[in-house]
């Protein structure tokens, strides 16, 4: 079914990470050949649009978040030929391609801040922000991870600022050149034929350019959708500036001559009139933000209830919301799930059947579990900063330290090494039973990798899903879910069970089902057992063919 929205409104994303997901040459460490390997597979789960993490050249101490060079492919993941390459055979099996962008900062190995550092009258010295700071940093501001974003340079005698780790020098946006040669950047990777943008920390482009002191907050621990209120501090002036939302906006008119119909999707933080901000009054900025909502989600009925109400009400269509349970930086959803997969297909089917664009994370479509990696040996640099905070005490805070924990490899098979690589991995696999890979899922068609296929193709197969409204329906029991998506053509329902008892509804409306899940079961009645759910189409006119 055709419809004339647009297709990023419609689409869905699997983010790989390239270090975790595939190694082709036995290194260890995944890369360019081994993804290229796998696309038959990514292809055949569903998915549309792939995300890949950084894979540009970068001294790899944020794994690639630092970036050395915008317009190359770092060695270890393969050459330029195999991007173009990866681009081509995504495009050939009607797939999208979104690279991510760290626009906010470079590595401090980029040239431009090797150059930027060695003096105060360098052409670059203006490509990043410096400031004189009198034997104290310039001013109160703390960076997102915690500490002053303010370092101290000795041989200038002057500061420069990263709103993340130290080796992470801000660019300066309010240098007329940074913005051209982003742009420029942008162009480069526009003119090979990516679809769009994942843009890094996009709330922290802009700093005060007055430098005030940023105001008190009670507020000590930042969640994964706030980070404006954290460590004491309220950052008016390091996050979340006016000219950010600005920029958005010329980001979007930049890409939008390009015929292809690119886009952006934002990693910004803060409240929903923030996101807001960031997607435009008329829908005008970043196509698309991140909502880290369902990230701390609490597995009840209400929860998901107030979810949709709330973003019917604040996000209408032409807004699309996103549906995000994890990535490379947050605690894998079937972990806090207590690995309990009935439950994860629940999620998963209100993450898919919700109006908007569902966000998956390599691995999350066979339950890949979380590492218990100490914070002391972490190779995250996050970790790094933490190492004397046992892995215990990190998680009894509830925040999230390590995040090797996340990245682990990918588990194809039973091979050696899950199939991942034939040498020895960057991070270790872990213990793992033939149940948890790909293969073995692949076949099982109650596994949640055939969940999530499932799941793909409903939405690849039904227009409605992808662009029709969505309302609640109030049912005769709190624990279970139910809403409708609508497109004038066709009527869908959803019917979640997150309660501990089986539940019986009686519906007047009857219909096809279109997937029952979990043990559902619909006669005259619909019989939801504990943590089971089912997807009818009221109006009956069409059904699934898989
Ligand atoms: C984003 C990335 C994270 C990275 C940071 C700095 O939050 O998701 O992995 O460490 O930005 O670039
Ligand atoms: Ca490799």
């Amino acid at each position: 079914m055709e419809n004339k929205m647009e297709w990023w409104k419609q689409t869905s994303i699997y983010q790989i990470y390239p270090w975790s997901f595939q190694d082709s040459n036995g290194d260890g460490i995944g890369d360019l050949p081994g993804i290229l390997r796998r696309l038959d597979e990514i292809q055949a789960l569903g998915v549309e649009t792939i995300w890949f993490s950084p894979f540009y050249e970068s001294p790899g101490e944020d794994f690639g978040y630092d970036i050395s060079d915008y317009t190359s492919i770092d060695p270890r993941f393969g050459t330029m030929a195999d991007c173009e390459r990866l681009i081509k055979e995504i495009h050939k099996r009607k797939m999208r391609v979104v690279l991510d962008m760290v626009m906010n900062h470079t590595s401090d190995k980029h040239p431009w801040f090797l150059e930027s550092k060695s003096s105060t009258t360098n052409p670059k010295r203006d490509f990043y922000i410096w400031k004189k700071g009198n034997k104290k940093a310039p001013n109160n501001w703390i960076s997102m991870v915690g500490k002053s974003g303010w370092n101290y340079d000795s041989k200038t005698d002057e500061y420069y600022y990263s709103n993340f780790l130290s080796f992470q020098p801000d660019l300066n946006y309010r240098n007329p050149k940074v913005k051209k040669t982003m742009l420029g950047v942008l162009d480069f990777w526009l003119q090979k034929g990516v679809d769009g943008f994942r843009l890094d920390i996009f709330n922290s482009i802009y700093k005060d350019e007055q430098f005030r002191d940023n105001p008190f907050s009670f507020r000590f621990f930042p969640t994964p959708d706030n980070h404006d209120e954290a460590f004491f501090q309220k950052k008016q002036y390091n996050l979340n500036l006016p000219e950010s939302f600005s920029f958005a906006k010329e980001v979007r008119k930049h890409i939008s001559k390009y015929k292809h119909k690119p886009f952006l999707i934002g990693e910004v933080s803060g409240s929903d009139q923030v996101l807001k901000s960031f997607l435009g009054e008329k829908a005008d900025g970043l196509n698309l933000v991140f909502q880290f909502e369902l990230i701390h989600f609490q597995y009840k009925a209400k929860f998901f209830k107030d979810l949709l109400e709330k973003n019917e009400t604040v996000f209408p269509n032409p807004y699309t919301p996103t549906y995000v349970l994890g990535n490379h930086d947050q605690r894998r959803y079937i972990d806090r799930l207590g690995g309990d997969v009935r439950k994860a297909k629940l999620l998963v089917c209100f993450q898919f059947m919700a109006r908007g664009v569902p966000i998956v994370y390599y691995g999350e479509e066979i339950g890949r579990k979380e590492g218990r990696l100490s914070n002391f040996f972490g190779k995250d640099p996050i970790a790094k900063m933490n190492r004397f905070l046992p892995l215990f005490l990190s998680n009894l805070l509830g925040i999230y330290i390590n995040r090797d924990n996340c990245r682990l490899p990918m588990l194809w098979d039973d091979s050696e090494n899950a199939g991942f690589s034939n040498g020895k991995p960057w991070l270790p696999v872990g213990s793992f039973q033939t149940t948890d890979t790909v293969k073995v899922q692949k076949k099982d068609p109650n596994s949640l990798w055939s969940h999530y296929q499932t799941l793909f193709h409903l939405r690849n197969n039904l227009g409605v899903i992808r662009d029709g409204s969505l309302k609640t329906i109030e049912t005769e029991n709190v624990d279970v879910l139910c809403f409708e998506r609508e497109n004038g053509k066709q009527t869908l329902r959803v019917y979640l069970n997150f309660g501990e008892t089986g539940v019986r509804l009686d519906v007047t409306k009857k219909g096809k089902v279109l997937y029952a899940f979990g043990g559902a079961e619909i006669g005259e009645t619909i019989l939801l057992p504990a943590h089971s759910g089912v997807i009818i189409d009221v109006t009956g006119k069409k059904s699934l063919k898989k």
